[in-house]
């Protein structure tokens, strides 16, 4: 049986007092439930008071971004060290907007995926299509290579810590959901890449998250498909009363 994951992906949002009560109260609300896996993801600069405020609770914490040397010269980059460093476990990498505003490719990708599991981090891989591509029917093939790219030279047994999170770029942050077959049919797809290209076993066990758009009146529905293991959450993530909710959809779905 796969966990539901509920995490929160701040993107370049809030300050350090609002992301200091927003960690406080999630923290206090999800204390030590351990039926699902809530992880949060603030800026770089909050990650170590963001770690301090959910100490004691069963959140963990994930960074949005990491780059792919151990260190060195690279002005204005973060290895995956020292995002160990703060307490993270989880790293988001391959998110849409650095793929499309950053103009990260799938090979920049994929090294940074094979530098974080070397050293044990976890990944939140992203994948998705833009609406262009859903509309000339070309969804399942962009997933494809998304997923072959960034996994590339990852092993079966490196799998385990990974996390695909399925997000239509046409989703993201436009109160457009997908419906729950456009999603079931989207992380039916990647179940099955994983299983041909894996085997059975990894693609079982395999958490893929939907996200774009979720909201806790869409959650439950949404995390309800067979294939549908949780949702990466953005602008409602912000609140502790959206993302609560959503909270609270994961626990509901994951008890039956
Ligand atoms: P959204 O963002 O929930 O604001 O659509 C999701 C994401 O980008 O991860």
């Amino acid at each position: 049986m796969r966990k539901l994951v509920a995490a929160g992906n701040w993107k370049m949002n809030t300050d350090l007092k609002s992301a200091a009560a927003l960690a406080e109260a999630l923290a206090q609300k999800v204390q030590q439930e351990s039926s699902i896996e809530v992880v949060l993801c603030p800026p770089f600069p909050y990650l170590t008071t963001v770690k301090e405020k959910i100490s004691g609770s069963s959140i963990k914490l994930g960074a949005q971004n990491c780059y792919h040397e151990a260190e060195g010269a690279f002005t204005g980059e973060t290895s995956v060290g020292m995002l160990q460093d703060t307490g993270c476990d989880w790293v988001i990498l391959g998110h849409s907007e650095r793929r499309h505003v950053m103009g990260e490719t799938d090979e920049d990708i994929n090294k940074k995926v094979v530098a974080a599991l070397d050293k044990g981090l976890g990944v939140i891989l992203c994948v998705g299509e833009l609406l262009e591509e859903r509309q000339a029917d070309k969804t399942n093939d962009v997933l494809e290579t998304q997923m072959k790219g960034g996994l590339q030279g990852i092993s079966a047994e490196g799998l385990k810590n990974v996390i695909i999170a399925y997000e239509p770029v046409w989703a993201i942050g436009t109160g457009v959901t997908a419906t729950t077959e456009e999603a079931e049919s989207a992380h039916d797809f990647l179940r099955k890449w994983l299983s041909t290209n894996y085997n059975a076993d990894a693609a079982e066990s395999m958490q893929i998250l939907y996200g774009g758009s979720v909201k806790p009146d869409n959650a439950a529905d949404l995390m309800s498909q067979p294939n549908v293991d949780g949702a990466l959450v953005g602008g409602a993530s912000l609140k502790a009363d959206s993302f609560g909710g959503i909270i609270d959809a994961a626990i509901q779905v994951s008890k039956g």
